[in-house]
């Protein structure tokens, strides 16, 4: 058995993983990232679009924000469409001139994977059956199977940051970890399609059939979603019964001016809340994914992620560099105020605006009144402004 040493081993090379390696070697900190698949398989899932701030400037310190800076775009305001309506959140107005920049998490992944291959980082891909053992000790170890062969890395800490179906949460024992858990009835049929955005600005709609979403990555790539029964397939979804599905749920004039096209990406999104607690368990840390989901209605996932990735960072730069365990000590319990406020926004929109198949009158009454009142008080719209644009760290 192969046996390699770091001091923070990794599993995970989505964004969480290759972030927080990229930073934490620029300070001199050594890891190795540990990544079930290659690199294209990771670069072909098409997921988050909207970046808070605090993320771009995470990305910024790990001197990955140069292409990011030039090819994201600055949205200040963001459209909800109802009652055949579209009424604008004035991000900056309610906030003091905050924003929220739209770059894609392929491009994100692409400059961390760029990044990391032009400091010698080490990305192991293809690492299978991750195993993780003596995480209450002093010197925690990994296990991988690859090319037949079985190897080992020694570490300090390891940082579980390999999403919900990875192997480091499940290494916490069950009576230490509590799950919260609400799966919703419904998920998100998502399309790309090389087409022009139908709006400057991304619209979220609430409509009777159901929730759609029109975003984009660029001027020349949009992505849409419709709220669909969780029960659908994508490949049941022609492009044509997309399209159509989409424009329905639009205000009349919005539907007129969209650009439709062949999709090249087609793919179902379920919806979950969920959080795992503590996010320490030893010498392990989890963070992203890995510790927490958001239905994406917030576009909170990734940025919770990066909160998470901020606290880890500072936390082991004191511990190496100041000889402090304060932050990592601290790590679990501020992480979870943050994700817990994130998961609050998420659930608060998401019921605001997706059809429940169990609905009565009086909850869609309520629904319309929420809006109603959000587009009549500049207090729920600050408050609303404030939660999308991103809470301090
Ligand atoms: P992941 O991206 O899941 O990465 C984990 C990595 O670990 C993967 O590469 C995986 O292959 C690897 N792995 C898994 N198991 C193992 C193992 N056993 N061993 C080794 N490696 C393993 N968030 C936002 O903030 N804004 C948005 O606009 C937004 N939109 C979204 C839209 C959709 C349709 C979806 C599905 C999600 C969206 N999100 C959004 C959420 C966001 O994509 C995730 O929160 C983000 O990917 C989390 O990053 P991560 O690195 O923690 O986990
Ligand atoms: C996206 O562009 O994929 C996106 C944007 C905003 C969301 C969710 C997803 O809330």
């Amino acid at each position: 058995m192969s046996v390699i040493r770091t001091q923070v081993g990794i599993i995970g090379g989505g964004p969480s993983g290759l972030l927080l390696s990229q930073l934490l070697h620029r300070r001199g900190i050594d890891t190795v990232v540990l990544e079930k698949h290659s690199r294209d398989y990771v670069l072909g899932r098409i997921r988050a679009g909207v970046l808070e701030h605090g993320f771009a400037n995470l990305m910024r310190e790990a001197g990955c924000g140069d292409r990011m800076d030039a090819e994201g775009e600055i949205h200040d305001g963001v459209y909800i469409a109802h009652q055949g309506r579209m009424d604008r959140v004035d991000l900056a107005r309610h906030t003091g001139g905050n924003s929220v920049l739209v770059y894609g998490q392929t491009e994100v992944t692409r400059d961390l994977y760029q990044a990391r291959a032009d400091m010698d980082g080490v990305v192991i891909h293809n690492a299978r059956d991750v195993a993780l053992f003596d995480l209450k000790s002093a010197a925690p170890y990994l296990t991988y199977a690859k090319d037949g062969a079985t190897h080992r890395v020694d570490c300090d800490y390891i940082v579980g940051a390999d999403g919900f179906h990875g192997a480091s949460r499940k290494a916490i024992p069950s009576d230490v970890l509590r799950e919260y858990e609400k799966v919703y009835p419904f998920g998100w049929l998502g399309v790309l399609s090389e087409t022009k955005p139908v709006s400057p600005e991304l619209i979220y709609a609430r409509h009777e059939r159901g929730f759609a979403l029109c975003s984009m990555r660029s001027q020349l790539l949009s992505r849409y979603y419709i709220q669909v029964p969780i029960t659908d397939t994508a490949a049941q979804w022609s492009d044509d019964a997309f399209w159509a599905e989409l424009k329905s749920r639009l205000p009349q004039d919005v539907a007129e001016t969209l650009q439709t096209g062949p999709s090249i990406e087609k793919s179902i999104a379920p919806l979950r809340s969920f959080v795992a607690e503590p996010m320490r368990y030893g010498q392990l840390f989890l963070a992203g994914d890995a510790a927490h989901i958001v239905p994406p209605t917030g576009a909170k996932g990734l940025n919770s992620a990066a909160s998470d990735i901020h606290y880890l960072y500072h936390g082991l730069v004191d511990h190496y560099l100041n000889d402090d365990d304060a932050g990592l000590d601290a790590y679990s319990e501020k992480a979870l105020a943050r994700v817990w406020k994130a998961q609050r926004f998420s659930w608060w929109m998401t019921n605001l605006l997706h059809r429940f198949p169990d609905s009565e009158d009086v909850d869609q009454q309520l629904q319309r009144t929420d809006l109603d009142y959000l587009f009549s008080s500049d207090a729920a719209l600050a408050s609303m402004a404030e939660n999308y644009v991103g809470l301090p760290y």
